[in-house]
This record gives C-alpha cells, sequence and structure tokens, in this order.
C-alpha cells in the first residue's frame, strides 16, 4: 500500500523557513516529539476520512494528491462531489473498488508542536494480525465507534487488542455526530455502555470525544455544534499527550545491548537504545542475565559524550570493569534489575497461516535477545468478541492464546501484560519466527516466569561424557535414520548395530514401533504428536551419547525442523542424519505391515506420504538409496562413514 509521506508544516512561519533556511527547518522539524497512534473501526465507521481529514487539515496533502482527490471525489466518492476524504487513505486503486482497506499503512504528517505516525489497520476479524502489528508500536489508539450504531463486537475486539498489546492512551472517537443532530445524549449513552466494557478488559482511562471526520467538528477545532462538549479537540489531544517513551523514562534503567563496539583494543562500549530510565557516569549497573556488576565510565554518542542519558536516546556505554557483556544481555540499573528465566507464561497472537505446533522450535526475538523456544500446548483461546476462555489444542491464524514457552537458555525479561502503564515492549514483547520459512508466525507477551523454572538448577556431575565415551574406547554419535514408513530403516538399524557391536562398539538402538510401545505409549500420529515424539527420542538419545554410546534410531521423523532440533541438542559432528529414501510408491509396493493399504481405504488417518507430509532432508549426512542398495550394503556403507 502506498504511504503517503508529506512533510510541509502548517503555518507560514515554518513555510517561510523552509525557503529562507532549510537547515533550520529541519532542526525545528527534526526535534519534535513524534506519536505513534492507530486507528480503529469498523468498515464503514468513517476511519479513511477521519484519517484524510487530519492530514488535510494539517494541511500534508501534496498539491498533486489533492488534484486527483477532487478528481476521483467526483466520479467515485460517495459525498456528492464534496471531496471523500477517504479515497485519500484508501491508496490502491484495487482497494477503492472494492471498498475495502487492506493490510496496514502507515502515514506520516506534522503539526507545528509534533510529528505523527498513524497506522490505518483493517476492521474485519481476518486482519487481526495486522491490527496488531500497526498497534505493536503505538502510543495512542482512536476507537472510532459510528455514533448511529454505538459499541459492536468490533468495537470490543479493538479495544481487547489495543489493551493487550500495551496501549494505554485511548480516544473514544464517536464519529458521525452531524448524523444523530449532534445530540448530547447519544453521545453519553454510547460512552456509559463503553465504559462498562471496558473496566471489564482494564481499560481503567479512556477519552471519550464527539466527532465529524466528515464535517471536521472537534478536529482541529472545538465544534459550534458540541457546545456541551469540554473536552480538547482531537489534533489538540495528539498534541498534548504523554508518550510512552516519556513515561518510561521514570522507571529504572534498562537498556538493551545491540552490539558490543570495539573499534580498538583500547575502547569498548556497548551499544543500545535505552528502552527505560535514565543513566549517569558513575551509577551503579548489572549485566544480565550473568548479573555481574560495574560502574557507567561514559556515555558516548557521536556528538561527544553525555551526562546523562535517558529512555528513547541511543548511546553507547563504557563500563568502569572489564566485565563480560555481549549482543542481547541487558544493562539495568544494579539494585533493581529485571529477571532472567527461560520458562514463561505467555499471551500468543497467531499470525501465520499455519496453525500452532505445540513442541517445536521457534526463533523468539525480543528486541535484541534471540533464542530457540519451544511452546507448549495452550492453555486456552480467548475469544475476543465475547472474552470467553476455550479449550483448544492449538492455534489457528488470527487466534490469540495463553500458553507456556521454554527457552533454549536464560531471558531477560519484564512481565508486558497487567501493567497499568505503558509496558516494557523491548523486554516483554516477542516475536516467533518459524525456522525454516523464516517467517514470523506469532506476537507474544510474557506474563510471567514459571517458578518451576527458577527451582529447577544444573547440578554438575564429576564423571563428564568425555570420560564415559573413552573407557568404551569410542566417540559417542547419533546415527539418525528417517525416512517413509517401509523404507528399510527398522533393517537397516538392525544391521548396523549388530555390525558395530561386532566390532566391540557399544551401542543402543532406538525404534519408533519399540518405543512407542513403552516411553512413548501416550502419543499418536498427529504433527504434534510427531514432535513430541522426536522431542523425546532426541533427549534420550542426547542422555545415551552423554553415556558415551552410539546411538542408532530408527523413526520416520517427518519434520525438518524437529531432525534440526536433535541436532542441535548434540555435539558439533555428533548427529549424522541418514536419509533412508524409497519412493512412495516403492514403499507402498512392499507394505510389509499392510498400513499403507489401509490408509488408503481410510481406515488408518495421518498416515506418512498418504495424508500426512515427509518432509526430506536437504542435506543429509548419508543418503541410502534402498532401490540401488540392499540392506546389508546399505550399513556397511553406514559404517564406512561413521569409522572410516
Ligand atoms: S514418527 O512420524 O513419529 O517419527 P514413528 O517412526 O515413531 O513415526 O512411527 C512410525 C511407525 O508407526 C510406522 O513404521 C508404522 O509402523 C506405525 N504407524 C502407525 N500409524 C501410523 C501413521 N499414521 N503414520 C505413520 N506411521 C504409522
Amino acid at each position: 500500500m502506498a504511504v503517503t509521506q508529506a512533510v510541509q508544516p502548517s503555518t507560514y512561519q515554518v513555510e517561510s523557513l523552509i525557503a529562507e533556511d532549510i537547515d533550520a527547518y529541519l532542526e525545528f522539524h527534526q526535534h519534535k516529539s513524534l506519536l505513534r497512534f492507530i486507528t480503529c473501526g469498523s468498515v464503514d465507521d468513517g476511519k479513511s476520512t477521519l484519517i484524510g481529514r487530519l492530514l488535510y487539515d494539517a494541511k500534508m496533502i501534496f498539491e498533486d494528491q489533492l488534484a486527483t482527490l477532487e478528481a476521483d471525489s467526483r466520479r467515485v466518492g460517495t459525498q456528492g462531489g464534496e471531496i471523500d476524504f477517504a479515497l485519500l487513505v484508501d491508496g490502491l486503486a484495487a482497494e477503492r473498488e472494492q471498498g475495502i482497506t487492506i493490510d496496514v499503512a502507515y502515514r506520516f504528517f506534522a503539526t507545528e508542536k509534533r510529528k505523527f505516525i498513524v497506522a490505518d489497520t483493517p476492521g474485519h476479524e481476518q486482519y487481526t494480525r495486522n491490527m496488531v502489528t500497526g498497534a505493536s508500536t503505538a502510543d495512542l489508539a482512536v476507537i472510532l465507534i459510528d455514533a448511529r450504531k454505538g459499541v459492536l463486537t468490533q468495537t470490543r475486539r479493538h479495544s481487547y487488542l489495543a489493551h493487550l498489546i500495551g496501549i494505554r492512551n485511548i480516544v473514544l472517537a464517536v464519529n458521525k455526530m452531524d448524523l444523530v443532530g449532534y445530540d448530547q445524549a447519544t453521545f453519553d449513552a454510547i460512552v456509559a455502555d463503553y465504559r462498562a466494557f471496558a473496566e471489564q478488559i482494564g481499560i481503567t482511562d479512556f477519552l471519550p470525544m464527539p466527532i465529524s471526520g466528515f464535517k471536521g467538528d472537534n478536529i482541529t477545532a472545538l465544534s459550534a455544534n458540541t457546545p456541551w462538549y469540554a473536552g480538547p479537540t482531537l489534533i489538540g489531544h495528539l498534541e498534548a499527550v504523554e508518550l510512552d517513551v516519556t513515561s518510561a523514562q521514570t522507571r529504572p534503567l534498562r537498556m538493551p545491548v545491540q552490539w558490543v563496539n570495539r573499534p580498538n583494543l583500547d575502547f569498548r562500549g556497548f551499544s543500545g537504545l535505552i528502552a527505560s530510565g535514565s543513566v549517569q557516569p558513575g551509577d551503579a549497573v548489572r549485566v544480565l542475565p550473568s548479573g555481574k556488576t560495574s560502574t557507567v565510565a561514559r556515555i558516548v554518542t557521536f556528538d561527544g559524550d553525555l551526562e546523562t542519558a535517558v529512555a528513547g536516546q541511543s548511546v553507547t556505554l563504557t563500563l568502569a570493569d572489564e566485565i563480560d557483556c555481549s549482543r542481547g544481555d541487558v544493562i539495568a540499573i544494579a539494585d533493581d534489575p529485571p529477571q532472567a528465566a527461560d520458562q514463561f507464561e505467555a499471551t500468543l497472537v497467531w499470525m501465520a497461516d499455519e496453525e500452532m505446533l505445540a513442541g517445536r522450535p521457534y526463533w523468539l526475538k525480543m528486541g535484541a535477545q534471540t533464542t530457540s523456544a519451544t511452546i507448549h500446548a495452550p492453555k486456552y483461546q480467548v475469544n475476543v468478541n465475547t472474552l470467553e476462555h476455550l479449550a483448544v489444542k492449538t492455534l489457528e491464524l488470527n487466534a490469540i492464546g495463553v500458553t507456556n514457552l521454554t527457552t533454549d537458555r536464560p531471558i531477560v525479561f519484564e512481565p508486558y501484560v497487567d501493567t497499568s502503564t505503558a509496558p516494557s515492549k523491548t523486554l516483554g514483547g516477542f516475536i516467533l519466527i518459524d525456522k525454516i520459512t523464516n517467517a514470523t508466525v506469532a506476537a507474544g507477551m510474557i506474563h510471567f516466569a514459571l517458578r518451576r523454572s527458577q527451582n529447577v538448577h544444573w547440578q554438575a556431575t564429576d564423571v563428564g561424557r568425555d570420560k564415559h565415551a573413552s573407557l568404551k574406547n569410542q566417540t559417542a554419535a547419533v546415527l539418525w535414520l528417517t525416512g517413509l514408513s517401509g523404507a528399510g530403516k527398522s533393517t537397516i538399524a538392525n544391521l548396523v548395530e549388530r555390525k558395530l557391536v561386532r566390532m566391540n562398539r557399544h551401542t543402543f538402538l532406538l525404534d519408533g514401533d519399540n518405543v512407542r510401545h513403552g516411553l512413548n505409549k501416550d502419543l499418536g500420529f498427529t504433527d504434534a504428536d510427531r514432535i513430541e515424539n522426536v522431542r523425546r527420542v532426541g533427549e534420550v538419545a542426547r542422555l545415551m551419547t552423554d553415556a558415551g554410546l552410539i546411538v542408532i534410531t530408527a523413526f520416520i521423523s517427518p519434520f525438518r525442523a524437529e531432525r534440526e532440533m536433535v541436532r542441535q541438542m548434540m555435539a558439533p559432528g555428533e548427529f549424522i542424519e541418514v536419509h533412508v529414501d524409497t519412493t512412495l510408491a516403492e514403499a507402498e509396493r512392499r507394505d510389509v505391515k499392510g498400513l499403507y493399504a489401509k490408509a488408503r481405504s481410510g481406515q488408518l488417518k495421518n498416515f506418512t506420504g498418504i495424508d500426512s507430509p515427509y518432509e526430506a532432508p536437504e542435506h543429509p549426512e548419508i543418503h541410502i538409496d534402498t532401490t540401488a542398495m540392499s540392506a546389508d550394503q546399505a550399513a556397511e556403507f553406514i559404517i564406512a562413514k561413521l569409522i572410516p
């Protein structure tokens, strides 16, 4: 979607500055504060008209756009020849014809006092992810209501989402007041209705405002049509409202380290954006998650050293002591640091077309911290229209749910939800990324760390894994056989083990069918169960390599992501992926267990290759074509690769 970029100021004074002294103008402009806000409303609430009006009244429309707008208004406008501001915002031609707005459109405009970025997000439920994207950086939300319709389901959903994402400044813009004769009773009734709902979801404060985006009432000037309204104009409020970054300055210091600045051996600085609080040379600080303390020596910036720096500023800190601190660590005030933990409860907004898979590792990215994380089965999903909690097994596109998460290493965090002030988005808000496709699959907000993670520690043991392996005169390894059912994994694995034992190697064979009779008796063949199957087998194989064994596994293990997860669990070089490759037709022709026939006739669901996917390895260490090699040859081939 086209973004309207316009930086023309609104007064003659400033306009002449542009002409006479462009540097002074840019300087003036640069030091204005920036408010990010979001507008939410249903179709026909007049959202686009309102934004168009704001841009127009702030004189932020380029001349050529204005000419097009006037022409378009006459051609396709819905306002009978008057300027249809919605056309300005509804950008793309295709959208105009469809009459709805898709995607998140960001627009920039400015008044004398402030600069603004407004995210205009669509109202339909299927665009929840767009709204969450737009809202994630916003300081304020304008919730639009059509005065003729009052509070709708969509109003409730938008308010819930805005609050969830952490927006604490809510404007309830009761729009189209011109169409209800500027009637105060109508306005009051809507506000009372909204207040009752808002309290339920924890919105303690909001500013109700009677407006008409179309006529311009209470937008830049107070309207004579609503003499009973004593509040500010919309622009007036947007210009004056306190920014999140300003309120963040009153909280304790947190600075996530973006990078370690080390141009030469004499200088080592930690660069990042101060997320909250302020800092001065001499302040005692603590680096998380290590917990090491030091004192701030200098605050270095491009324009020279500072005596003090506050939330919202990007700086480089040098410390008095040589302590470990790397990208993703957080520098905090020493006596009031945030926590670090590796298990959390969080709210997730699922944003991918593919449903959430409990047990699958995703990248968790929170500010400068990135780690692998797995999601547990959802505790519940929230029906955003009714606020009911629903029991679910997974989260689908646009679903919002609460679940536990486990990260591979402790991350430094602050709770995102249940704060009355704007939350710490950099330390409590995260995204999840699919490791294979790199797509963002979810946005999340941390509630709290699970206590159990804080009470379970690593216990040091004296006999290490190297000792176990050297006693056995071997190097531990995992031969991970993957392939379709009937490819020959179990047969080959069995031969490999026999041959290795004959060579006096210490081995253990984990076979799918066998493990599913015991340890994994509780698991079936849904995607989630297969993921859990492979996770457990991976953990067991991991323990066995610690014990110095050569582990051979024979599992379909159909998903790349989980095979990759197991690889990451092992020491470098220890995981040897063996693709036991057979065409589906050949496996089906063999059909040793008669399962393909059952699957084809519909008696067996979720069968790999038939109605459940198999993702072949892209770069296996060993590739076995079972149509070109006997099982015995395959076993010899594998052993030759393992023990050259
Ligand atoms: S995995 O996908 O979770 O790795 P695993 O290797 O443990 O599967 O189990 C596969 C074995 O279970 C197959 O060899 C077959 O004997 C049996 N089985 C039963 N139902 C299915 C099914 N729906 N899909 C695949 N294998 C099945």
